[in-house]
């Protein structure tokens, strides 16, 4: 069925503007594979990173350009040569490429931030863009905090980086203050005074910090907007961005209300947010619309009646829609290949022949640990991080005990990636307290401990429990996950995951 709906671009932001929210840094394979993800998801564009904020963000944005085909892959820049110049190498093997240039424009902003007037804005921006151009042909302008800028000086700046040869204008509501009808105008007012607005497109860019993300994105797209900036989950600085599965399922679920349509193909969305929520260990409320887990519960008698009669009683998206395909068929230790394969591909994933084998096989191990497999057990070896920890150290050996008066014991034995194995033993207010110290004792790294979580992934007494570790670092948080059926081996592997990470971002930033 064709459609004459407009066609809206999505800019994925998940691996920039998401991954700058606290706590939700992502290594560089752990970027990779939510681009490769989203790229099956069908976004138009991925934002990669900052490539000036790094050598490791630099190497990460690269790594996206590439490795995944599809989306046009860009990289964010302040209006400054280096920063520029940093982006064009960085995103330079992609086939499609854009750089993205930003400066602020509100009063707030230029006065007690960048301490500029009103025509050295300008003056910067037609530079900065100029530059861009001087690399490729695919160049977006953000004029940031451009909903708290006056309209005439917003216009006058949307103006000139057309003229300069921006290609897209983005107008970011950064700090999530405007409101769904003062955003329309906005987009309304600068289609009216802009007389070159038809040689650009428009985006949108919105925070949270209102609640009104999704809401005020949809306004924009009514007032005219083509590209929406979201992220997976909603994830970002601050109450995060605009959710891409609400936004998109909002329009597909109202497209004749929006005359508008993305690209994205809606059955992957369940999978990637299940994908981001694990790597960036943010989890996904209950009640999240599109994605929580009880998106499609119905509890009360009433409503479980008139599912019975017909889901659209009660169902304005349907479950598979989205990508959320439950069963309650179990699998176990007799289960093959095929089996595995095919509940796999129903869980919406999409795995490369060694990533399957590789889930096959601790498939295998674990159906003989534990009876019935179901599908949160599945979905957790899918999710997990290919090859484990990413870092120096392995764990060998792992002893604990303890006792209801005194605490607990451990000895722990790893491997270094240098050939080195230390063992060491130390007490603790119980065994994981016990295993964690043994584990600073071998690396010499002692981090302080923020939030340390328990949970059970699936059904059953020898259900996988998955523990989660927060800590702080030299002023930077870290985060480590991991799964099996013993949850003291979880948090110590999840503890040294942590040690991992601290140890990778501490070379990348040397490097
Ligand atoms: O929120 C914001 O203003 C941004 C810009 C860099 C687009 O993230
Ligand atoms: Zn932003």
């Amino acid at each position: 069925m064709t459609s004459n709906a407009d066609r809206v671009m999505i800019f994925d932001t998940t691996l920039r503007d998401g991954e700058q929210s606290p706590g939700c840094s992502m290594t560089q394979p752990e970027k990779l594979r939510v681009a490769k993800a989203l790229a099956e998801l069908g976004v138009d564009v991925i934002e990669a990173g900052f490539p000036a904020a790094s050598r490791g963000d630099w190497e990460s944005v690269n790594a996206v350009a590439r490795e995944v085909q599809g989306p046009i892959i860009c990289g964010l820049a302040r209006c400054d040569r280096d920063d520029i110049a940093k982006v064009a190498s960085a995103v330079a093997p992609a086939a499609n490429r854009r750089i993205h240039v930003f400066l602020a424009t509100s009063a707030i902003h230029r006065e007690l931030k960048l301490n500029m007037a009103k025509d050295e804005i300008i003056r910067r921006a037609v530079e900065g863009v100029k530059i861009a151009c001087g690399y490729c042909d695919d160049i977006e302008f953000s004029p940031e905090d451009a909903s708290r800028t006056e309209l005439e000086f917003l216009a006058q700046v949307v103006e000139a980086v057309i003229d300069a040869g921006a290609t897209t204008v983005n107008i970011p509501d950064t700090v999530g203050y405007t409101v769904p009808h003062e955003f329309a105008e906005l987009f309304r007012y600068l289609r009216k005074n802009v007389p070159n607005i038809e040689r650009a497109r428009l985006s949108v860019h919105c925070h949270d910090d209102l609640g009104m993300a999704v809401a005020n994105s949809l306004m924009a797209v009514v007032a005219g907007a083509r590209q929406i900036e979201c992220t997976i989950n909603g994830i970002g600085e601050r109450a995060g961005n605009c959710s891409l599965e609400e936004v998109v399922m909002a329009m597909r679920t109202r497209e004749t209300f929006f005359n508008a349509r993305t690209q994205i193909n809606s059955q992957r969305l369940y999978p990637v947010s299940r994908l981001v929520s694990s790597i960036t260990g943010m989890p996904i409320p209950r009640n999240k619309a599109v994605v929580g887990e009880n998106a499609f519960a119905h509890e009360s008698g009433i409503h479980q009646h008139g599912m019975l009669k017909h889901a659209s009683t009660y169902e304005i998206m349907r479950p598979q829609d989205v990508g959320l395909s439950r069963s309650s068929l179990v699998l176990g230790k007799h289960s093959g290949r095929h089996a595995l394969r095919e509940r796999i591909k129903e869980l919406g994933f999409v795995l490369e022949d060694a990533e399957f084998e590789r889930v096959f096989n601790e498939f295998k191990a674990l159906a003989d640990k534990k009876k019935e497999l179901f599908d949160g057990d599945i979905e957790a070896l899918v999710l997990r991080a290919e090859g484990g920890d990413a870092g120096p150290w392995s764990l060998v050996s792992l002893q604990t005990t303890s006792s209801v008066d005194g605490g607990g014991k451990a000895t722990v034995a790893l491997q270094n990636s240098d050939g080195t194995r230390t063992e060491r033993s130390a007490s603790g207010d119980g065994p994981v307290d016990a295993a964690f110290k043994a584990i600073e004792e071998v690396t010499g790294l002692r981090p302080a401990l923020q939030k340390f979580e328990l949970r059970s992934l699936s059904e059953g007494e020898d259900a996988q429990g998955e523990a989660v570790v927060y800590v702080n670092y030299q002023s930077r948080s870290y985060r480590g996950a991991s799964v099996t059926t013993d949850i003291v081996e979880s948090a110590t592997r999840a503890f040294l995951e942590v040690i991992n990470r601290i140890e990778s971002s501490q070379r990348a930033h040397a490097a």
